[in-house]
């Protein structure tokens, strides 16, 4: 077991695309281009997934990976709810047709940051632009310490039956070390009172690999997992990637627990929730039986987005708001990452765009194998396929025991799970082609 896990501790993308954002070959995006994917898409299927980042917070956690701006005052809301508000009325006017909501999603940053009536002025301005399917998934990011009665009941009357709850670790030692503030008693109220008020879906997203966290710590978070029962988990390996997120130099990464402890802490975890009733659906993330992730998990049809996991597949993703990302199937585009920037884009009237990727035929070929690989753990060679350089790459994970081989693709074993990184990889042939020369992708473990 050590022995794999040194061995497999490589730096590895976390495959929420393909190609992976360092191989994107548009630096720049030209607005022409991409609405054209995007009306392509839309012609066909006028269903929408909707993303809106909502960057800001109040305090720094020094851990955080995200797009965030961190601020206190409380005067930035208005303006960026209207910025949001005129990057949405660029896309409705180059789509031709009224959009269907199935989903929609609220990121950041903290969406709970802002007040809930001001939420409830940008979703009811989106919601009078748009038809929302009979099946829809709205969900929202909720930090325990801002999250209050009032938003829950201001954003369940909006339609949302998600709430993802940012828990991370509860131990009062490691919310100090990663500069976090929220009590035991600010989760236990968010996730009672989304209960109370009828949410369908309650996540808790916690870390494993976060600076002086022991076994001890993972045992007290799945304690309080066991008595709140949320019905998923997101349990994220801490990714540490300091020469892109400033707040991560604060830690000292002899602090950090090496290869082997850090799985030994996920492998703790994963006991415990599957003592608890919880099913493995994917990399990193967890579920009751009774939740729709599961379900989807059961019938095939997860499905694996910028947002994380999905039971829904919607073919066209829009991202409004700084750093948010869309995406065709043919073409993925990002916006622009500063607020600054952001805000003087709107400003002159065009879409705030940064950099993107039109797929090669081969990268969506790729991109769909990593996507089965990701959400059913298989998949099957299809015509064209480089198989000869993919089995070569996959002869030592095969030799380690991580996958079969089959005549007709490639499957994941049991220990395979826990590298499900490292077997992507062998997909990924931009990796292979420019295979990168410094710090570009945290560690696979
Ligand atoms: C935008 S935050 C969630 C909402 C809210 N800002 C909060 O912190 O509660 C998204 C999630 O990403 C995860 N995350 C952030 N930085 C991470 C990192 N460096 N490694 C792994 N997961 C990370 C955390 O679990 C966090 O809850
Ligand atoms: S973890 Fe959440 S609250 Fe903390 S800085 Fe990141 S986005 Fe903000």
């Amino acid at each position: 077991m050590q022995e794999l896990l040194e061995k497999y501790d490589i730096p590895a993308p976390r495959y929420t695309s393909y190609p992976t954002v360092p191989y994107w070959e548009e630096e720049t995006i030209a607005e022409s281009e991409w609405t054209e994917h995007v009306v392509r898409v839309f012609e066909r299927d006028q269903r929408l997934s909707l993303y809106l980042h909502l960057p800001f917070c109040e305090k720094l956690c020094t851990y955080c990976g995200c797009n965030k701006h961190i601020t206190k005052n409380h005067a930035v809301e208005s303006p960026y709810i209207q910025a949001i508000l005129a990057e949405w009325k660029m896309y409705l006017d180059r789509l031709p047709g009224r959009p269907v909501l199935s989903e929609l999603h609220l990121g950041g940053g903290t969406p709970t940051f802002f007040h809930p009536e001001n939420l409830r002025q940008l979703m009811e301005a989106i919601f009078e632009t748009a038809d929302i399917a009979p099946e829809h998934e709205f969900s929202f990011e909720a930090h325990p310490s801002s999250t209050t009665l009032e938003h829950l009941e201001v954003l369940y009357e909006l339609g949302f039956r998600r709430i993802s709850i940012g828990v991370q670790d509860v131990d009062e030692e490691i919310l100090h070390v990663i500069n976090r503030f929220q009590t035991l008693e600010q989760v236990r109220f968010v996730t009672r009172t989304a209960r109370e008020i009828g949410y369908d879906s309650v996540n808790f997203d916690l870390i494993f690999g976060l600076p002086f966290q022991q076994q001890a710590h993972i045992v007290k978070t799945m304690d309080l997992v066991g008595n709140l029962m949320p019905d998923r988990i997101a349990f994220y390996s801490y990714a540490h990637v300091p020469w892109l997120k400033n707040g991560q130099r604060a830690f000292d990464e002899a602090d950090l627990p090496n290869a082997v402890s850090k799985r030994a802490l996920y492998e703790t975890g994963k006991t415990l929730l599957e003592q608890l009733g919880y099913h493995d659906v994917g990399m990193d993330h967890f579920s009751l039986e009774n939740d729709a992730l599961y379900q989807s998990a059961q019938t095939g049809a997860l499905h694996r987005n910028f947002m994380g996991y999905t039971p829904v597949f919607t073919p066209l993703s829009i991202g409004l708001g700084v750093s948010a990302i869309g995406d065709t199937f043919s073409a993925f585009a990002q916006n622009l990452k500063t607020l600054a920037e952001y805000q003087n884009a709107i400003a002159e009237g065009h879409l705030p765009l940064l950099r993107g990727h039109f797929l090669t035929e081969e990268d969506k070929r790729i991109r769909m194998h990593i996507l089965n690989l990701m959400c059913r753990y298989e998949t099957n060679w299809q015509p064209n396929d480089k198989k000869d350089l993919i089995l070569a790459r996959l002869a030592e994970p095969f030799a380690d025991g991580l996958v079969e081989i089959r005549p007709f693709g490639v499957r994941v074993t049991e220990p395979g799970k826990g590298y499900l990184r490292n077997i992507c990889l062998a997909f990924d042939a931009r990796y292979w082609d420019k295979v990168p020369g410094g710090r570009v992708f945290s560690q696979a473990v």
